[in-house]
């Protein structure tokens, strides 16, 4: 099996590739750029090719087709960058990776405490000597009521590390888990209850921008948001006027509308072009980091690990866990 790599990153990457390539007798192809109509060509008479979260549109998934490419192996737990209706339609298997949640949820619970007890602001202060206390008294987690949307398995081991700081529990979700020992309420329920409201849902047509004016005017005054899901599940510009006026006291935010070509690259020379996210870094109450909460030595070999063993299981027929289309 011939396996083409986009997006490989020799200083994380290379030793998991080599070992699963050797492991299951598959020919890597390695190229550190991301898949585009100009290098699509690199990856002819390769079999597969693993991406990572840079879209993956109708066009490019027709050339990779028309190049004899069956398989797509995303090495991320999202999917949305990737169009699966084009896919389908030409025949090409879409599959996923998965890794333990325990570093997207170990990451959130730090991004909360973070976010309630002012940390930007007392690291920003603390850098030019301002070691005074006014603004940045925190709050304490035991005394919120925090409400997880979304209880896959990320949202279910946010629960499970929250359930030790004694704070009340709630959780929202499309599809409710009754084996779990959450109190689940409805949206508006949710919204209205919570002083810190964090987000594990995958972003699909029916929660793009679930998080708009509309949403914002029904929490509580000075709710602390959570994001390490996706960007297009906040409205950001609804969001910069929540922060404005008030509403939301607080935000923590590993994703961000609009990110593809952003985050995961030194773009420190260039005209970003954002502004949004120039506004909401430049709020002190505020913390922003570039999707990193996946970012675990054990979360990376298994995300190389899935994605070259999904496409060797789709290639010889088997049952592939990891499969979409
Ligand atoms: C995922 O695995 O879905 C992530 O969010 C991490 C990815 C952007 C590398």
């Amino acid at each position: 099996m011939k396996l083409f790599v986009y997006g490989y990153r020799p200083y994380d990457e290379s030793e998991a590739f080599a070992r699963f390539a050797e492991k299951y007798h598959v020919k890597l192809g390695l190229c550190r750029e991301q898949p585009s109509m100009e290098n699509a060509a690199l990856a002819e008479g390769y079999d597969c090719i693993s991406i990572v979260s840079t879209p993956m549109p109708e066009a490019l998934i027709i050339r990779f087709r028309s190049l004899g490419v069956r398989m797509i192996s995303t090495r991320t737990v999202g999917y949305d960058h990737v169009d699966l209706e084009a896919a389908k339609a030409v025949g090409i298997h879409v599959s996923n990776a998965t890794y333990s949640p325990d570093c997207v949820a170990d990451y959130t619970v730090m991004l909360m405490l973070m976010a309630l007890r002012k940390t930007k602001r007392i690291l920003q202060r603390a850098d030019v000597h301002d070691f005074s206390l006014p603004g940045t008294i925190g709050r304490e987690l035991r005394s919120c009521t925090v409400g997880v949307l979304g209880t896959g398995k990320i949202g279910k081991a946010v629960l499970r590390d929250l359930s030790g700081f004694g704070c009340r529990l709630l959780a929202y979700s499309r599809t409710r888990d009754p084996g779990l020992e959450v109190e689940y309420v409805s949206l508006d329920q949710i919204l209205s209850a919570c002083d810190v409201l964090t987000f594990h849902m995958p972003l699909n047509e029916n929660n793009y921008h679930l998080i708009d004016h509309e949403t914002i005017a029904k929490m509580k005054t000075g709710v602390v948001l959570v994001n390490t899901a996706r960007g297009g599940l906040i409205d950001t510009a609804a969001l910069i006027d929540g922060l404005e006026c008030g509403r939301i006291g607080a935000a923590a935010l590993d994703v961000l509308e609009d990110e593809a070509g952003l985050f995961h690259f030194d773009r420190k020379s260039d005209q970003i072009g954002h502004r949004a996210m120039s506004v909401l870094k430049d709020m002190p109450n505020v913390i922003f980091t570039p999707h990193m909460a996946f970012y675990t030595q054990e979360a990376i070999g298994d995300m190389v690990g899935h994605s070259v063993e999904s496409c060797v299981l789709e290639l010889s027929g088997k049952d592939n866990p990891w499969r979409i289309i």
